[in-house]
């Protein structure tokens, strides 16, 4: 297994392209399932979770080709894939498969809608709390699918096709709005869903399966209004910039101080989390080549911070605040209400020299004047990544286990920090 070496106190100085939005990219190729057509997805992230939804994908019997480099294109240039689900031959996703990655679940929706039954394996809980699928079948079963749960797998019906209906989600869900929105695209008449989730990677969904002639309106607001259409055609889009991505690497470059422009990334995906950094003492430019995150000298002051669907402070920058935070000039408060075990990172942190509590909920966070370097592990993606910025600033080296975490959803991590003047590298085995 590989690990990643750091040998902290190193500014950050240089430029960081973001690469596409996993959290976009995903649900993007599995949309692919709602058309015989080719779905054409540009500035695809090379991420290990893209590889294992190509992977579920070409289960059920869709053909990707990746485009090979056009000549000028660097690494930084995200693939094309051409996605091609002309006959899907099998409408099971196995549990080996699902469980492997909780997104592939999604694969639900565009499978009854478009063949009338799905097979899917439940996902069960996972490193960052149960992450229940009720609320993705309800929608489901509000557009007239029958559901039955055999075996650990959901039974989605629909032989005579899904009916538009109003479908009220009694908790903001990102996978529930796909699910729906997927679904409803191809059910007869209106959908009308409420308290939708607002998160761009909705908005670029629905963009890209109204450019496959889905008639969705109001993506990015509580409301979302689909009208069904008979079929839906190929199209070409490109994955819009990877905002966790963005706010990951932002809090890196407050951690260590520096000068870093954040290629690409655009600020209006993470307004709240960029006001966090502000209130921190960092400076945010916005520029037309992405954003620019300096700090020089000054040290970081402390800030209550509450995680919350968009356009809130989002729960996936959590860890990395944190880190970031353990450095303060006095005491922060960060509060997570999105999953109710997202905090497998402190333990890890404190290994660092961290000074955390936990109540519930609620993490309090005295800043320490210095870490120190250990082995530390983590059990999901954005926990790592907390513990690499908190790395960075630390003295001496730090080893990051279970680097195929990190591999999920950082494309090349090792690389874009490197670039900057990061002492770190990777250590294969
Ligand atoms: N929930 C339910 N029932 C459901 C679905 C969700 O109770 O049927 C609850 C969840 O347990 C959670 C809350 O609703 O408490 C919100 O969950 P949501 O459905 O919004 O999360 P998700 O769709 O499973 C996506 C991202 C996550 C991100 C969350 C929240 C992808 C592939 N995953 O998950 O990303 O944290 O939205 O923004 O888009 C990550 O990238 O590291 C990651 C975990």
């Amino acid at each position: 297994m590989d690990r990643i070496r750091i040998i902290g106190g190193h500014r950050l100085n240089g430029t960081i392209p973001i690469s596409g939005a996993k959290n976009a990219a995903l649900p993007l190729m599995i949309a692919s399932l709602l058309t015989e057509q080719t779905l054409i997805l540009d500035n695809v992230p090379r991420l290990a979770d893209v590889a294992q939804l190509e992977r579920i994908l070409g289960n059920h019997g869709v053909d990707i080709m990746v485009s090979g480099k056009r000549s000028g294109e660097t690494a930084d240039h995200g693939q094309t894939l051409h996605i091609s689900a002309a006959r899907i031959v099998d409408t099971t996703a196995p549990y080996e498969l699902v469980s492997k990655m909780r997104a592939s679940f999604w694969v639900l929706a565009p499978l009854v809608a478009r063949m009338g039954e799905a097979r899917i394996s439940m996902p069960g809980g996972c490193a960052i709390g149960t992450r229940p699928v009720d609320l993705l079948i309800m929608a489901v079963e509000r557009l007239g699918g029958k559901i039955d749960i055999e075996g650990g797998y959901v039974l989605a019906r629909a032989p005579k096709g899904l009916k538009g209906a109003e479908i009220v989600f009694p908790k903001v869900t990102v996978g529930g709005t796909h699910t729906a929105v997927m679904a409803a695209s191809l059910a007869k008449g209106t959908t009308v869903l409420e308290n939708a989730a607002r998160e761009p990677e909705i908005v670029d969904v629905a963009d890209c399966l109204n450019k496959m002639g889905a008639r969705i309106s109001g993506a990015g607001t509580r409301q979302i209004i689909v009208e069904g259409v008979a079929g839906l055609k190929g199209a070409r889009h490109a994955v819009l910039p990877d905002r966790i991505e963005t706010g990951t690497y932002a809090m890196a470059a407050a951690m260590t101080g520096g000068d870093v422009l954040l290629q690409n990334g655009r600020p209006e995906l993470l307004q709240a989390a960029l006001d966090v950094l502000v209130r921190a003492g960092v400076t945010v430019m916005p520029t037309n080549q992405g954003i620019r995150i300096v700090r020089n000298g000054a040290g970081l002051a402390p800030v209550d911070v509450t995680t919350a669907p968009f356009p809130e402070f989002p729960t996936d920058l959590q860890a990395q605040l944190m880190a970031l935070m353990t450095r303060a000039r006095g005491t922060s408060h960060i509060t997570e209400t999105i999953f109710e075990n997202r905090f497998m990172h402190v333990g890890e942190l404190t290994r660092l020299g961290a000074r955390i509590q936990l109540d519930g909920e609620r993490a309090t966070i005295e800043g320490v004047p210095q870490l120190k370097g250990a082995p530390v592990m983590a059990t999901d993606l954005r926990a790592s990544v907390s513990l690499v910025i908190a790395a960075l600033a630390a003295e001496g080296e730090t080893i990051v286990n279970r680097v195929y975490h990190l591999d999920r959803g950082f494309e090349r991590l090792e690389d874009k920090l490197g670039r900057c003047g990061a002492a770190i590298e990777r250590l294969s085995g």
